[in-house]
């Protein structure tokens, strides 16, 4: 029987430079994918999965994020006696339960293995699931509830995955699988942002992880990788040596919302795919179209 998967450990510390001026103040993770904050969409994604513990390796300036968690009786109060009960509901998956918030620190911005080893004595002996909250994932059922189906049969370590364009392996983690029909198979081998001529394949890390505890031994030594920074890769490397890893090929589209254009299209795939805002979205582009075919034929 495997150990369950309660922890999520979310890596929050970065400074988002890239979408200033809007993360002048406001963090990244609190951008809205078209109703609600990337970090609450994540936080929803663990839930639906069965996680029922969320710590934030926080850092500087992003307290915000902890904030959006807290219960708000005034809030829920006032929707109450409005009776507006789908907005309480759409509230209820940001009021997190007492205790099941953790919050460390991540001081210095090291790298993501960094970030994951911040965790290390708050996750304990025990497997935890990795979100990237840049990264956005859109299926039938959400990325981690796949990637806890497949711990379930095969246990171990599980990375989930899915294709790039070959020339772009140089931006992420690519893994060299067992067999790459398969939608859950083992990974042989796993590079960090290799040169195209050197990926081993075009599967790329797209950003959530069940690991192993072990892992945080092999972070302890803070080899430096790709980038001059801790990687969490190189230390699945190493554990890789010692224990199973499988890939989970992702049923469903990953979004990049971590740069401008990523984020725009995932606004509007989420909004094209919400039943409250789909078929409103929908007009609203072919109105678009429609003007620039005619400013075309014009
Ligand atoms: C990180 C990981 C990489 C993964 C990527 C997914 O890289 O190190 O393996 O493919 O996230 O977005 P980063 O984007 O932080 O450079």
């Amino acid at each position: 029987m495997n150990k369950p998967v309660r922890k999520a450990v979310f890596p929050v510390a970065g400074l988002g430079t890239r979408f200033l001026p809007a993360t002048k103040v406001m963090p990244k993770e609190m951008l809205p994918l078209v109703d609600r904050p990337l970090i609450q969409r994540a936080v929803e994604e663990a839930q639906e999965a069965g996680i029922e513990e969320f710590i934030f390796v926080s850092g500087r300036g992003k307290s915000l994020i902890t904030q959006h968690f807290e219960i708000q009786p005034e809030l829920r109060d006032e929707l109450e006696k409005k009776d507006k009960l789908d907005l309480l509901e759409k509230l209820s998956h940001s009021d997190i339960p007492s205790g099941k918030v953790q919050i460390t620190m991540q001081q210095r911005a090291l790298g993501l293995g960094h970030a994951v080893w911040c965790a290390k004595n708050l996750v304990g002996d025990e497997p935890f699931a990795v979100f990237l909250v840049d990264v956005m994932t859109l299926g039938e059922t959400g990325c981690m509830a796949q990637m806890i189906e497949a711990y379930n049969n095969v246990g171990g370590n599980i990375i989930a995955t899915s294709p790039v364009p070959r020339d772009l392996t140089y931006k992420y983690g690519i893994v060299d699988v067992e067999n790459e029909e398969k939608e859950v198979t083992a990974i042989n081998a796993m590079v960090e942002k290799p040169d195209p001529k050197d990926a081993p394949s075009n599967l790329h890390i797209l950003g959530r992880y069940i690991l192993q505890p072990e892992i945080f031994t092999l972070l302890e030594e803070r080899k430096v990788g790709a980038g001059g920074e801790i990687q969490l890769t190189d230390a699945m490397v190493r554990l890789m040596e010692s224990q199973p890893f499988h890939s989970v090929k992702l049923k469903g589209e990953t979004y990049d919302c971590g740069h401008h254009l990523g984020f725009i299209e995932a606004n509007l795939a989420f909004a094209l795919a919400d039943p409250e805002f789909g078929e409103a979205t929908y007009k609203i582009l072919q109105k678009y179209i429609e003007r620039d075919k005619n400013h075309a034929a014009a």
